[in-house]
């Protein structure tokens, strides 16, 4: 049972609602290739790998569901599920099948010869029209694929489409991965009880996409540290001047607001790392954020800032954490983020609960190889991101409920 979610779980069903059925699982394969078409992170597979082996370990025949990229409802090569059924083969000792039909009535065919024990990955649910626009007919047609379903899929979960929602309307029991439980398990507590200190560390370009956390947050922690671009909009609400840096405009009296009100809670970086281009590495220097030159753009955190903040994070017993501090892609505007990411690890290993928010920053750590060294990685980007806004998660909500 989900300790704050209230959902049921795969473990809550009895053996005899699993053995020899047919659990329709939907995933979140949506994950990088190389050019060579190669599964180039496999996080998220390696993540659903607990459910599909425990149904498969309790006799079900196992079907998979997911999307892979934004093919606008039919099919494109680029987009296929294929070689992530291969990758997937490689990491379970169990057959997986693969079946590239966008014919439901195919695909049927197929869940229905699968053997017990065995993994079916069908192809890309973005692939079929009505899936995005959660078209009911759809969803009823998902539905006959299995005799139960199953919603491992949290980096999707904020999607109401016909295989994350729809479906759940029709197909009974609709319970949670395990992948599901601990993200929301782990996201959830942190929010709802968090150890304190709690300080929540929020990067990116962009203020607009961050306000709804910035609002959810502030009332709860001690500390909110503000870095990535971002930070510029505030800097332009204090009157300072902010060169070439990214800048939203309409966002400045926003900004402006919830200094005011944030007081000290609100830290911002107190230096920046510039250069007149993301291009230009080689001419990158560090300056006072008010002291930022018209013709430069700020690209990282300095090293004050990265000090006075990975003193708050190291003396925290909760950190969230989402957004990168610079452009963490590009040398040398990696290095903000990168002393971040080792000061989360370094108060996990002071025994702190640290929670990396999904996209950008878990890239980040995982370019590090600091997962290990995190409390929880999140899977998802956007779900994890609306999670934290305090938003219902539509492919959550219509699971059914642990009690009643
Ligand atoms: C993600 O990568 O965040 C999820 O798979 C959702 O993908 P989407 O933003 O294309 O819906």
């Amino acid at each position: 049972m989900l300790a704050v979610s209230n959902k049921l779980t795969v473990a809550d069903l009895p053996d005899s609602a699993i053995r020899g059925k047919r659990a329709l699982v939907r995933v979140d394969f949506n994950v990088p290739l190389d050019e060579h078409r190669r599964v180039s992170d496999d996080t998220r597979i390696r993540a659903a790998l607990p459910t599909l082996e425990y149904l498969a370990e309790h006799g079900a025949r196992v079907i998979v569901l997911s999307h892979l990229g934004r093919p606008k409802g039919k099919p494109e090569l680029k987009y296929s599920l294929e070689p992530v059924s291969r990758h997937l083969a490689g990491l379970t000792k169990r057959r997986v099948r693969f079946v590239e039909t966008t014919d439901t009535d195919e695909a049927m065919k197929a869940t229905l010869s699968l053997p017990e024990g065995e993994i079916l990955l069908l192809e890309n649910t973005r692939y079929l029209g009505g899936e995005e626009s959660n078209d009911e007919r759809l969803a009823r047609a998902l539905a006959r694929l299995g005799d139960f379903y199953v919603n491992d899929a949290f980096g999707a979960a904020h999607r109401a489409h016909a295989s994350t929602e729809g479906v759940a309307h029709h197909l009974k029991p609709a319970v949670a991965g395990f992948l599901m439980e601990k993200e929301l398990r782990d996201l959830g507590r942190a929010l709802a009880d968090p150890e304190r200190p709690f300080v929540a560390v929020l990067g990116g370009a962009k203020i607009s996409g961050k306000i709804d956390v910035i609002e959810q947050l502030l009332p709860k922690v001690d500390r909110l540290l503000i870095g990535g671009a971002m930070a510029c909009t505030f800097f332009r609400a204090m009157g300072l001047e902010t060169g070439k840096s990214l800048v939203e405009d309409d966002r400045v009296s926003m900004a402006k607001d919830l200094l005011a009100r944030a007081g000290d809670k609100l830290v911002l970086p107190s230096d920046a790392v510039v250069a007149p281009s993301m291009e230009a590495g080689g001419h990158a220097r560090t300056v006072a954020r008010d002291a930022i030159p018209a013709d430069q753009a700020m690209l990282d955190i300095g090293p004050r800032s990265v000090e006075a903040f990975a003193q708050e994070i190291t003396a925290a017993r909760t950190v969230i954490w989402n957004g990168p501090m610079g452009v963490f892609e590009t040398k040398p505007f990696d290095e903000g983020t990168r002393r971040i990411a080792e000061a989360v690890a370094a108060a996990t290993d002071q025994g702190a609960t640290t929670i990396v928010g999904g996209g950008d920053s878990a890239a980040a750590v995982a370019q590090m190889g600091l997962e290990d060294r995190m409390s929880h990685v999140s899977t998802g980007g956007g779900a994890s991101l609306e999670f934290l806004e305090g938003k219902p998660l539509p492919g959550v909500a219509v699971l059914d409920d642990a009690r009643g």
